[in-house]
């Protein structure tokens, strides 16, 4: 070694590099002690915008300077179009558009700097908020928003999981309600500095269509438990305390959408657990080669989060898992507000189930 190099170990406390203060320090998460907002909602009557929207989509279509497909089976990224400055009828053209795409990347938004009451308003034209029993907040708003943050102190979804010899965690948000997450927004604050963590999506329609005739004609008469006692909660309150408080919903396997009406594989690795009637042991056969089939590159894409980048999604359409292959240290800041959509409904009329004998 050059005798002028000097080793990470003989470097100085005083010439360690310091961590920069967050960008944006106001919405960094916080959460009173104690204070859980109740998870169970009852099932209500949802709007679904998306059904309102012009299929011609003009207003996004006028503002639109690129309009470019991820994959043709899933994600679509926009420049041109400002979130904050769409009219309502724009907002229902994005529900429509994620619906159909899985999801959608918007580019250069000034979103993150509208302030916490246009963010709230915005996503509100989709439906109810989601208020997340457990996730920080930024300070002065409430639990509508969902702080995803990692820094040197702060670990990420590698700490929550433990070892493991790889780190994804496929899933669609919080389905354990009778209404399910719809048109969803996710945005960045700051990015790591050395780049990944992306987020993943993978289109459950295209995932379900990939399936052989003779195996979905099975699948499309089956139901699945959903439940809030899901693998992250376990890991973070354990497994008797997240089955004590656990809300619950029974959901059909294969779905309509409500506003493609195309049939969907409503799988859920995190939070749906088990198949209706099955024994367990059959259970978790067929869900083990559903959330493996889910993970595929035929019908997944990841999104590459850059400074100004909003992801809206639809969590019927999409599933999705963070990249969690950033620097362990490195600081990843992002929001997310969950509106509520209409309850799921099977996508096929049921067949009589043989009874036993
Ligand atoms: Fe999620």
């Amino acid at each position: 070694m050059p005798e002028n190099t000097i080793t990470a170990t003989e470097a100085s406390p005083a010439e360690k590099p310091q961590p920069t203060p967050p960008k944006y320090p106001d919405y960094l998460p916080t959460r009173p002690d104690g204070y859980a907002p109740a998870i169970n909602l009852p099932l209500f009557e949802a709007d679904e915008p998306g059904l309102r929207a012009d299929p011609s989509k003009p207003d996004i279509t006028k503002a639109a300077t690129s309009i470019v497909n991820i994959t043709p089976r899933i994600g679509t990224e926009l420049h041109g179009v400002q979130l904050s400055q769409l009219s309502p009828a724009g907002l229902d053209e994005v529900a429509l558009l994620a619906a159909e795409r899985g999801v959608l990347v918007f580019r250069d938004q000034d979103f993150a700097d509208i302030g916490p009451d246009r963010q709230l308003e915005l996503v509100r034209h989709y439906g109810p908020l989601h208020k997340h029993p457990t996730m920080g907040y930024p300070k002065g708003t409430g639990p509508e928003f969902h702080v995803v943050y990692a820094d040197e102190t702060v670990g990420t979804l590698r700490d929550l999981l433990g070892p493991r010899a790889s780190y994804d965690l496929w899933h669609v948000d919080q389905t354990f309600t009778p209404n399910v997450p719809s048109t969803t927004v996710f945005w960045v604050l700051e990015g790591p500095t050395n780049g990944g963590g992306d987020t993943a999506f993978s289109s459950l329609q295209h995932a379900y269509e990939a399936l052989s005739p003779a195996f979905r004609d099975t699948l499309k008469n089956l139901d699945i438990f959903h439940t809030s006692a899901s693998v992250g909660e376990i890991a973070r309150v354990g497994q008797e305390r997240a089955l004590k408080e656990a809300v619950n919903a029974v959901h059909p396997l294969v779905i309509e959408h409500p506003v493609t009406k195309k049939p969907v594989l409503f799988v859920n690795p995190t939070i749906g657990r088990n198949i209706e009637g099955f024994h367990s042991t059959e259970s978790a056969h067929l869900l083990s080669f559903l959330h493996d089939h889910i993970r595929s590159l035929d019908f997944t894409c990841r999104v590459r989060w850059a400074p100004g980048t909003v992801v809206v999604w639809d969590q019927r359409t999409a599933a999705h898992s963070a990249v969690p292959d950033f620097a362990q240290g490195d600081r990843r800041h992002m929001v997310r507000i969950i509106p509520y959509g209409s309850e799921p409904k099977a996508a096929f009329p049921r067949r009589a189930r043989e009874e036993g004998d």
